[in-house]
């Protein structure tokens, strides 16, 4: 976002290591190559705990975090979750204030970042509330193996990506996400999918 003027008080500029990832991200050659920058954001307990040991939404971060994730929401193109977080906590991930949401707006942009899901089976309730809640795009991204009547149910519902034969292949993912337009991307959770990029696997 640099040299772009910024109104809302909660918004951070990039930094110059993120913009030059960003930049990179984008420039390795051809088409099959592009994929966002992708960042993820996790709120930890000091002894390095996400949830509890159900697997529950627990209370961790407070007020001027959530502000801070807000504002993160805002500026990202789109939000990627696991369906496990979808099933446990059920996030509608929308930004949270009118000032950033309006800010977003001012851009041309939609209220909210496009909202993704990794749901290999297509399990994901069709009244979630990423499905309902907000303005903007939703995209769910499933397996081949999918069961075909599960995936009808929810494409009336999001756009729905068949990526992966028996998991979602999230390389194939982000070079999808990128052909939408996708250039930064926050990732919120939970524990398997943050793994999983952070391993650098696809599946
Ligand atoms: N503290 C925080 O910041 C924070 C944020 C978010 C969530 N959480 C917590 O995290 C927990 C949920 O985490 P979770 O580990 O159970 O679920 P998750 O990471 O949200 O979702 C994992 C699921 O995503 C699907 N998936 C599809 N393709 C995948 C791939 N390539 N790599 C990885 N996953 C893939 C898999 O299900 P299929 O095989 O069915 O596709 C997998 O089981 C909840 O307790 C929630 O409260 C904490």
């Amino acid at each position: 976002m640099s040299g772009v003027r910024l109104n809302a008080p909660m918004l951070r500029r990039e930094t110059a290591a993120e913009g030059k990832m960003r930049r990179e991200s984008g420039s390795l050659g051809g088409e099959e190559w592009k994929k966002p920058f992708v960042f993820i954001n996790v709120a930890m307990s000091a002894d390095g705990k996400i949830a509890t040991k159900e697997r529950r939404q627990t209370r961790i971060s407070g007020e001027e975090d959530f502000k801070r994730v807000d504002a993160l929401r805002a500026e990202s193109d789109a939000i990627l979750v696991g369906v496990g977080t979808v099933l446990a906590d059920n996030p509608s991930l929308t930004v949270k204030s009118d000032a950033l949401r309006k800010w977003r707006k001012m851009q041309g942009k939609d209220e909210n970042p496009m909202r993704v899901v990794v749901d290999s089976k297509a399990r994901t309730p069709e009244n979630a509330d990423f499905l309902v809640k907000g303005e903007g795009k939703r995209l769910i991204a499933v397996a081949e193996n999918a069961p075909a009547e599960r995936v009808e149910r929810l494409r009336r519902k999001a756009e729905v990506l068949v990526c992966g034969v028996e998991r979602v292949n999230l390389r194939s993912l982000m070079r999808e996400l990128w052909r939408r337009g996708v250039r930064k991307l926050m990732v919120e959770g939970g524990a398997t999918l943050n793994w999983s990029l952070t391993l650098g696997r696809s599946r």
